[in-house]
């Protein structure tokens, strides 16, 4: 009889709660228990532990590390991969989909599509890049979320005044081409070797951007081969067995522009398309269990 422990924040987002739920389902026992409420020991032995109890036992551990805890996630997945625990990747995951330069750049090695993309830490350098760049173009703090950090460029002047703001925030910065789209961008939900829900995204009128936080709204969407294709090569990228893609229908074809540890899939499960997404996603827990 095999259980589950998920190790998120405290405050659980409705996604979590909804994999939790589904857990109950199909796993003996599910165990939530907060990150922050984790302790590593280095000692004579090594612990992972939560209440004093060794959290080394479970069949599989599935994580949901925010930005927040990101740092402190990092070192507990590294140490249950230390006791070889099963659960979806291993720590070098966090340090590649938390920062969205190492996303990109291990993605265009493993072969996805991307835009092409400028990461500079200064005004010197950023103004450097403006006579390489065609606009508009997108600039992106390195580890927001939500669409927060998250600007679109017309011109020269607004780019300067940017990059100016940008270095008295000591703040780096990916500058990105622009992809032409209708407000709109595709999220692929990988589970191992299967696409597991897929839906669109459609921006609020006037909004480039489409994400939820800003009014944007959840269609029908099936992916095609070519994206199922640059999915499971994305998630290669990240070394993670379950992760999110989002894509842009370019006119040169799909471009991914993120990858997600902790696939959001409330908005997902209204969708025909990604109704099953937290079951099946459960089920790919369990049945790695098998293994
Ligand atoms: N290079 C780009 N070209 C066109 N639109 C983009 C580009 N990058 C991001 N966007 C739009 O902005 C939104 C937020 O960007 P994203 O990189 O996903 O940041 P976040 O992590 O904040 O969601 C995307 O969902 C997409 O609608
Ligand atoms: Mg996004």
């Amino acid at each position: 009889m095999v259980n589950l422990l998920v190790l998120a924040p405290r405050k659980k987002s409705i996604s979590t709660d909804m994999l939790i739920s589904a857990a109950k389902r199909m796993f003996k026992r599910v165990d939530f228990v907060p990150l922050r409420e984790v302790s590593l020991e280095v000692s004579d032995k090594f612990g992972v532990l939560h209440d004093e109890i060794s959290l080394l036992d479970y069949d599989y551990v599935l994580p949901r590390i925010d930005s927040k805890h990101a740092s402190f996630g990092y070192h507990i997945i590294k140490m249950l991969d230390f006791f070889d625990v099963k659960k979806p990747y291993p720590a070098e995951s966090i340090l590649i989909a938390h920062n969205k330069f190492a996303t990109i750049f291990e993605a265009k090695k493993n072969g996805v599509p991307v835009p092409r993309t400028i990461y500079t830490f200064s005004q010197k350098s950023a103004n450097e890049t403006i006579h390489r760049m065609s606009f508009p173009v997108v600039v992106k703090l390195v580890s927001s979320f939500g669409g927060k950090g998250v600007l679109f460029v017309e011109g020269e002047t607004a780019a300067r005044s940017v990059f100016k703001t940008m270095d008295v925030l000591k703040q780096d910065l990916l500058i990105e081409d622009y992809i032409e789209n209708p407000g709109e961008d595709i999220r692929g939900i990988v589970a191992g070797d299967e696409i597991v829900g897929s839906f669109k995204r459609v921006a609020r009128k006037g909004e480039k951007r489409s994400n939820f936080f800003l009014g944007g709204k959840p269609k029908e969407y099936t992916l095609t081969e070519e994206e199922k294709e640059i999915c499971f090569k994305a998630a290669e990228a990240v070394k993670s067995k379950i992760v999110a893609v989002d894509m842009i229908q370019s006119k040169e074809g799909p471009k991914v522009i993120e990858v997600n540890l902790n696939p959001g899939i409330k908005a997902m499960a209204q969708t025909e398309t990604g109704k099953d997404v937290a079951k099946k996603i459960v089920r790919f827990c369990h049945n790695e269990t098998k293994r």
